[in-house]
């Protein structure tokens, strides 16, 4: 297990580029699924969770080529329908092979997920949505196996904007005979990505980016070529960091259309932001003032800046209050932090940020991709090397992670099992 030590006091200075977006890239891969023939993706980051994702794909037969940010995914021919639990239970977004391979062989048999440590993540709505649209889903030996031998238009409305199951329904309803909408669906960038991708594969999708999206079935798709939208979440994170440690950063492709509530919460803390001609950039003169946030589907500020957001704040002027309304378990990493000396109390899903003047260094965990990136932004609010073990989640989400941080003036070295590379 990896571990990062991080020398605490840098002030981040410098530019950086922004990756392509994870949590697009890896339904982009799966969308390849429905046309047969050679898709390719650019963009695409250098991540654990994009490689597993294409051996998802090459288990189910298709031909996977990585070339440097860009993947060649040909799914002529699919060997497979199913999507083995050694691979999902790596990578939860597996999931949304089921849309894809149902609208394209038929059936699909996929491990399901499990649970992980942001809370209980059940998949009930993509599962009732695939039903609406004609599809027979049981379960069986720890796998959702699913048949429809025709996908049907149906009026679907979501209790809740899920990002999976809107993709997933998407994914399926664009070869449905008929007409489906989709109620309250989620709004995310990501969906408006996967969305254009579908169209130019020739899917004719209206709505994408609002909550209601009308989908007309088509017959087949053909391969094309698409470029990942920046990933609003490494943009957010660097902002942040910048934010904590009272630095100066420029982050190259970062979107600022698709961060309005958090870069609104960084210009309370005091941050000036500026778009400028390659991006955004972040400058933060004093000590972070407190401010109060609550997380929503996007356009609200998302889940994933929650712990990030809570680990700039522990060193604010002032208290702030987090509410966490999207995932039940969001706060377990927040005993990492009260290692370093953190102020923060949790109450149900509130919590109370005591800003403190100092973090100080001590040996903690990643418990997950997002907690990691919010020990790391602690780590270099404190004094002294703090040790963050278990990196390897968040290598799963960020690329060129200590590369990045290196550029913007941080020492971090990463620790091997047994032996240290700087
Ligand atoms: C995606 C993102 C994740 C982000 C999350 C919310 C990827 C790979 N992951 O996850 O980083 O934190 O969106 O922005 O894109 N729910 C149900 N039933 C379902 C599906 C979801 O009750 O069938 C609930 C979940 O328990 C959770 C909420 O809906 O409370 C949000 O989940 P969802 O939007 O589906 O998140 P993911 O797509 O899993």
């Amino acid at each position: 297990m990896d571990r990062l030590l991080v020398t605490g006091g840098a002030r981040l200075s410098g530019s950086i580029p922004i990756s392509g977006a994870k949590n697009s890239a890896l339904k982009l891969m799966a969308a390849s699924l429905l046309a047969p023939g050679e898709s390719v993706l650019s963009n695409v980051p250098h991540i654990l969770d994009c490689r597993l994702m294409g051996e998802v794909l090459e288990h189910l037969g298709a031909g996977v080529a990585w070339n440097g940010s860009s993947v060649s995914i040909d799914a002529t021919t699919l060997a497979s329908e199913e999507a083995p639990y050694e691979l999902v239970r790596q990578m939860r977004a597996s999931i949304v092979v089921l849309g894809p391979l149902l609208a394209r062989r038929g059936r699909a048999q996929v491990a399901m997920p499990g649970g992980d440590a942001i809370g209980s993540r059940p998949i009930d709505l993509h599962v009732r949505g695939l039903q609406k649209m004609g599809a027979e889903i049981h379960s069986e030996h720890g796998f959702l196996l699913a048949t429809a031998p025709e996908l049907r238009g149906a009026a679907i409305t979501l209790d809740y904007p899920s990002v999976g199951a809107t993709e997933n329904l998407l994914m399926a309803a664009v070869a449905a005979r008929g007409t489906t909408v989709i109620d309250n669906a989620a709004r995310e960038p990501e969906i408006t990505d996967l969305a254009a991708f579908l169209t130019q594969m020739g899917a004719r999708i209206g709505g994408a980016g609002t909550s209601t999206l009308e989908i007309d079935g088509v017959d087949s798709f053909a391969p094309a070529g698409h470029t990942v939208v920046a990933d609003r979440i490494e943009t957010g994170t660097w902002a942040m960091a910048a934010v904590a440690t009272r630095g100066d950063v420029e982050l190259l492709g970062g979107r600022q259309d698709h961060l309005e509530i958090p870069l609104t919460k960084l210009a309370d803390a005091g941050a000036a932001i500026e778009v400028t001609d390659g991006g955004l950039r972040i400058r933060q003169e004093d000590r972070p003032r407190a401010v109060d946030f609550v997380t929503l589907p996007y356009p609200g500020l998302a889940t994933d800046f929650q712990p990030i957001l809570m680990s700039t704040l522990a060193t604010a002027a002032g208290t702030s209050i987090a509410t966490e309304n999207v995932f039940e378990s969001r706060f377990l990493y927040v005993d990492e932090l009260r290692r370093m000396g953190a102020d923060i109390r949790t109450e149900g899903h509130h919590a109370v940020i005591r800003g403190v003047d100092r973090l100080s260094a001590a040996p903690v965990r990643a418990l997950d991709i997002r907690a990691g990136a919010a020990m790391v932004i602690a780590a270099l609010c404190a004094e002294g090397v703090t040790e963050i073990s278990d990196m390897h989640h968040v290598d799963r989400g960020y690329e060129d992670f200590e590369a990045k941080l290196a550029a913007l003036g941080a020492t971090a070295v990463r620790e091997h099992a047994g032996s240290v590379f700087p």
